[in-house]
């Protein structure tokens, strides 16, 4: 049985993962727009992780004899700038996921709850490689910089194969 405070933690999570679908979902079609195909397939690949992400804590909320309380989703924007610009902020969004994981994981610590230590050390490795995958695109387009076209269409056309 999850205590309640684990399940206003998870909850929450659900909350935060589906949100990062909603605005990764926004920056792809923002992308489209800016004629960014390969940048919008990632970012696509991207809002299915997040949703699969969001369902696996429901379903854990659910196993434990939790009680699933779905939240509101704030509208994410629209307009993202640069691709550059972009991707600080899935970085920076990234970030901020990892310290709600970090959270979420101390205070099963402190609860002894064993199976979400287990189950939350999948997020935790899960947070390291979206950190690393956010930054190398960054660092990617900051090499490219402001004035290479063809880099940045190579970086994007390359973007375009992402599988999972
Ligand atoms: Fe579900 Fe990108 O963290």
């Amino acid at each position: 049985m999850l205590s309640k405070k684990m399940q206003e933690l998870m909850n929450n999570q659900i909350q935060a993962e589906f949100y990062s679908a909603q605005l990764y979902l926004a920056m792809s079609v923002y992308s489209e727009s800016e004629n960014f195909k390969g940048f919008a397939h990632w970012l696509k690949v991207q809002y299915q992780e997040e949703t699969s992400h969001g369902m696996k804590f429901l379903e854990h909320i659910v196993e434990r004899g939790g009680e699933v309380e779905l939240k509101s989703i704030d509208a994410p924007p629209v307009k993202f700038g640069s691709m550059l610009k972009l991707f600080e902020e899935v970085l920076a969004h990234e970030k901020k996921v990892t310290a709600m994981i970090n959270n979420l994981y101390e205070a099963a610590l402190k609860e002894k709850d064993y199976a979400s230590q287990i189950f939350l050390q999948w997020f935790i490795s899960e947070q390291v490689e979206e950190e690393a995958n956010a930054a190398e695109i960054v660092a990617q387009l900051k090499m490219i910089g402001d004035k290479s076209v063809g880099g940045l269409f190579q970086l994007d056309h390359a973007l375009g194969h992402r599988k999972g």
